[in-house]
């Protein structure tokens, strides 16, 4: 599609606003942080900077960057870039921080503290896992879906036999949205839902 093109360093702060603006559950996260900058530290802007062919932008009629799609292709080999080189200087800065305007903040920023854990579904066949938010003006137009399949394409490329993602429990849009693009629950937690497609 003409309105999406491979992510690139000129996007990277509407990135930022985006992933904030699509923070809460998939709402506006705007009014539940002081700090603006944590959510794409975690969830966007890393995997620009390690993997920008895999990471697309979508444009909205004005050509404004108003949707993104980020990810990898190799989750295993990212999570130990993240812990190694992305993470460090952030986790000096927000360990210093203690007050949180919201749970929504707290959990964010406890969560870039931590980084990355082992993971499990990377190893059993599902190497990719992405992140896609698209402001709500864009939303419901098809965008979601050109997104998803130019991501299973650009990793199916590197090797990936398949992806998986995280989905906050209160976010039902995104489930539907989700099954309709094939995927499944993997497994449920506390926070919601892991979901895993194949790719073959
Ligand atoms: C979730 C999101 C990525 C979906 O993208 P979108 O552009 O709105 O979705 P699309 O219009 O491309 O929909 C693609 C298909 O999924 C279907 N779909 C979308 N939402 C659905 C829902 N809640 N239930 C069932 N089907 C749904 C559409 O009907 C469409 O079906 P079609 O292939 O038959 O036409 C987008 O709404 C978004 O960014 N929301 C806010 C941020 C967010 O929640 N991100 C996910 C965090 S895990």
């Amino acid at each position: 599609m003409q309105n999406i093109r491979q992510a690139l360093p000129q996007d990277l702060p509407y990135m930022y606003s985006i992933a904030l603006q699509t923070a809460f559950a998939g709402l506006d996260g705007t009014p539940y942080f002081y700090d603006q900058w944590c959510v794409g530290h975690y969830y966007a802007a890393p995997y620009f900077f390690y993997e920008p062919d895999v990471c697309f932008i979508a444009l909205d009629e004005n050509s404004r960057v108003s949707g993104y799609i980020v990810g990898t292709s190799d989750t295993r080999a990212f999570n130990t870039w993240m812990q190694q080189r992305w993470l460090p200087v952030l986790q000096d800065h927000y360990s210093q921080i203690k007050d949180f305007k919201s749970e929504a903040e707290q959990s964010v920023i406890k969560t870039l503290l931590k980084g990355p854990g082992e993971g499990l579904w990377q190893n059993l066949g599902y190497p990719a896992h992405l992140h896609i938010d698209i402001l709500e003006h864009l939303q419901g137009k098809g965008i979601g879906k050109s997104l998803m399949l130019t991501f299973f394409e650009a990793v199916k490329k590197k090797g990936a036999s398949g992806v998986h993602l995280g989905v906050d429990g209160r976010n039902t849009r995104a489930y539907g949205f989700y099954e309709r693009m094939g995927f499944e629950i993997l497994e449920q937690q506390n926070w919601g839902s892991l979901f895993g497609r194949k790719l073959t």
